[in-house]
C-alpha cells in the first residue's frame, strides 16, 4: 500500500502550535520556510586582517553559462556591505562532519580565521566544495539582499556526506 497521504488545505488538528493554512505570519512564514530542506553554506569574506563569515543555508545554484549562484543575505548580516558589486568572497559547501562550522559561523561574533585558506578567496578548509566567486549584482529581496555572484574558481573536495538542514536542526543523509 502506498504511503502517500493526501495534501489537505486546513487547519492542523490537535492545537499544536503551527498556524492555520493561510494565516501569513512571520511565524507562520519562519515555520513554512522550516519545511525546506537544504545544504549548508558558509559564505565569507576577506577583510584584512580579519575573515568575516556567515552561515547560509539560502543559497542556489543559478547557471552553469556563465557560472552563476546567488545567495540571499540578511539586510543586518555582517557581510553584507562588504558584498559589493565587484567584490571577491566565497561560499563553501559544507561537509556532514562540519556542522561545528555551521554553529560557529551563525554565531553574530565568529572566531576562527584558522578554518579558512591562508591566502586568496577564504574557502573553508575540508568543505565538499568550494566557490570563489565576485559579486555580479546585488537586488533588494524584502529583509535580506540577492547576491547574484559569478563563480571564478571551483574546489571539489573529498567526496562525503553533505550537511544538511531541515525543522531548524543540522541534519545528514540517512
Ligand atoms: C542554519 C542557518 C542558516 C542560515 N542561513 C542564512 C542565510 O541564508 N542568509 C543569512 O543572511 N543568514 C543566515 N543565517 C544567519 C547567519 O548565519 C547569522 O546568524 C546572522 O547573519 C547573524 O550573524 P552576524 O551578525 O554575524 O551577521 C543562518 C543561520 C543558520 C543557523
Amino acid at each position: 500500500m502506498s504511503s502517500r497521504r493526501p495534501i489537505r488545505a486546513g487547519i492542523r488538528a490537535g492545537g499544536a502550535p503551527h498556524a492555520a493554512s493561510g494565516e501569513l505570519t512571520a511565524d507562520a512564514l519562519r515555520d513554512a520556510f522550516s519545511r525546506w530542506a537544504s545544504g549548508v553554506t558558509v559564505v565569507a569574506v576577506r577583510d584584512e586582517p580579519h575573515v568575516v563569515a556567515i552561515t547560509a543555508t539560502a543559497f542556489v545554484p543559478v547557471s552553469i553559462e556563465p557560472p552563476l549562484v546567488l545567495v540571499c543575505i540578511g539586510t543586518n548580516a555582517i557581510v553584507l556591505p562588504l558584498l559589493e558589486p565587484g567584490a571577491a568572497f566565497a561560499i563553501s559547501i559544507l561537509s556532514a562532519d562540519q556542522r561545528r562550522l555551521a554553529s560557529m559561523f551563525a554565531d553574530p561574533a565568529p572566531l576562527g580565521r584558522e578554518h579558512f585558506a591562508a591566502e586568496g578567496e577564504p574557502l573553508v578548509r575540508g568543505a565538499l566544495v568550494g566557490l570563489a566567486c565576485t559579486v555580479r549584482d546585488v537586488h533588494p529581496g524584502g529583509d535580506h539582499a540577492i547576491v547574484v555572484a559569478q563563480i571564478s574558481r571551483l574546489v571539489m573536495g573529498d567526496e562525503a556526506p553533505p550537511l544538511l538542514y531541515y525543522g531548524r536542526e543540522y541534519r545528514v543523509l540517512a
